[in-house]
């Protein structure tokens, strides 16, 4: 099967131009001028795509998203199969989730409990971070067996004592792996056993509002955690990628790291770029909407998380999609903000609200391409098979409407939550054609893919180490 999109301009990490993409099968096959014969040969007997007056971008990579994540006695309410489904009509071609080691299991029931999850219900490719919940010899030991099966990257966590928590000494250990392996270590930074104390401070004054979950978890113990994190894994030697960084402390932190030559990474979140503590402090339990970890900050930090995504402090934006539905979910918390389980929707708007950027003028179209979907791919093993419109590439792509308006709202998204965390934001651009390994899987206004489409992707190691 051949396809032919064109007369599109073509946006990439290093910019933009006029051409036409010849994909044949589940690839691109050439990136031509427009206009050459070998395009009017190709689109012969094949499908032509008109993307005239559109950008043609590679797929998104979400590096960050939880389907069905157990958390907080429930599941985030998205499967594999909702939650791609909403991830292809945002833009994104591909997802790394987490698998999950559970306290006194092994890693590889938990990697094996989340392939089987995904198999056969994902619309579009996706690969797996591992959680791990219990540093001890035998996991770190796994760590190494499961790089060279593909899972490149564990994530660890200075927060949640009691779930997902590692001590300093554990997080030490699992960096001294991962430093043999050459595998990433994501960190979860905040100081989770200061912030318990807060937490339990709070309750007993009988502050039990959503907007508390805010103001126990101080930007001050991200920045402490972000910096202890990067001490660990300087003595180490490990690479590092701090996840959702939401504060400027936290930033220059990693800024100062990195100038030091640290091989220390960073993401951001739309939600931290949008979003702020004055959403978690709504009326009555509305700010509930809002709870995720690290929280919603004040709105000064936006303008520097914007800055870090310009000067690649921070690299990758990612959504840390973790969605829970108001009612039920959200409500288990209703009587003591500790219980609220955390996490927002929105693998299905990062590519949209990352635009905001763009139209605001805060990041260029390449920088925009770059932090969505090359970077990712790179950072994650991926590249060049994703996150690049490159011959021999897969053919995810995503034909942008630059021009069209829309407004975000939970009576039009695709995810499966009842509310938006954005809801009656008003957008410019829109998604119009997403193809995910050829195949056209949204198409005016329409999902036309299948659940199963989507391959499990076996990752290489971070290609920016040195
Ligand atoms: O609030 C959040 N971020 N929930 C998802 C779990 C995590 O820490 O990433
Ligand atoms: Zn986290
Ligand atoms: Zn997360």
């Amino acid at each position: 099967m051949r396809t032919l999109i064109s007369g599109g301009t073509v946006v990439g990490p290093t910019g933009t131009l006029a051409a036409e993409v010849l994909v044949e099968d589940e690839r691109i096959v050439a990136i031509a001028a427009p206009g050459t014969q070998l395009a009017t040969a190709f689109a012969e007997g094949g499908r032509v795509i008109d993307a005239s007056g559109r950008l043609v971008v590679p797929g998104g990579i979400d590096a960050h998203t939880h389907m069905e994540l157990p958390f907080g006695g429930t599941f985030a309410s998205d499967t594999f199969e909702t939650g791609t489904r909403a991830a292809a009509w945002g833009g994104t071609t591909t997802i790394v989730d987490f698998a999950v080691q559970r306290k006194g299991e092994a890693l590889r029931p938990g990697l094996e409990a989340a392939l089987a999850k995904a198999e056969g219900n994902c619309a579009i490719d996706y690969g797996f971070h591992m959680i791990v919940s219990d540093v001890n010899e035998q996991s770190c030991k796994e760590m190494d067996v499961l790089v060279d099966e593909g899972v490149t990257s564990f994530k660890l966590f200075m927060a949640y004592p009691g779930v997902f928590y590692s001590t300093d000494g554990e997080i030490l250990r699992a960096m001294q792996e991962a430093r043999t392996s050459g595998a990433t270590v994501m960190m979860h930074a905040e100081n989770g056993t200061a912030i318990d104390v807060l937490v339990s401070q709070a309750l007993s004054r009988g502050e039990t509002a959503p907007r508390f979950h805010g103001l126990t978890r101080p930007d001050r113990l991200e920045a402490e955690a972000t910096s202890r994190a990067i001490a660990l894994a300087k003595v180490t030697g490990a690479p590092l990628y701090i996840v959702h960084l939401s504060t400027t402390g936290a930033l220059e932190a990693v800024a100062q790291a990195r100038s030091e030559g640290q091989n220390a990474f960073a993401e951001t979140c739309p939600q931290y770029l949008f979003l702020s503590a004055d959403d978690l402090a709504r009326e009555g339990f509305e700010g509930a909407k809002y709870v995720c970890s690290p929280p919603l900050r004040d709105r000064e930090h936006q303008a520097n998380l914007w800055r870090g995504l310009r000067t690649d402090d921070l690299s990758v934006v990612s959504t840390d999609h973790c969605p829970f539905c108001f009612k039920e979910q959200k409500e288990l918390g209703a009587e003591d903000f500790s219980k609220i389980p955390n996490g927002l929707p929105g693998v299905e708007h990062r590519i949209d609200l990352t635009y905001q950027g763009v139209v605001a003028g805060e990041i260029t179209l390449a920088r925009w391409v770059e932090v969505n979907a090359t970077t990712p791919a790179r950072m994650f093993g991926l590249y060049p098979k994703k996150g690049v419109l490159a011959p021999g590439s897969d053919a995810d792509i995503v034909i942008y409407d630059p021009a069209a308006t829309q407004t975000i709202s939970a009576a039009t998204h695709h995810m499966n939550v009842d509310y938006s965390a954005y809801e009656g934001t008003k957008v410019t651009g829109r998604v119009d054609t997403v193809l995910s390994r050829g195949k056209v899987v949204i198409e005016a206004g329409r999902y036309v893919g299948d659940k199963g489409h989507g391959r499990y992707l076996p990752r290489k190691t971070n290609e920016y180490l040195v």
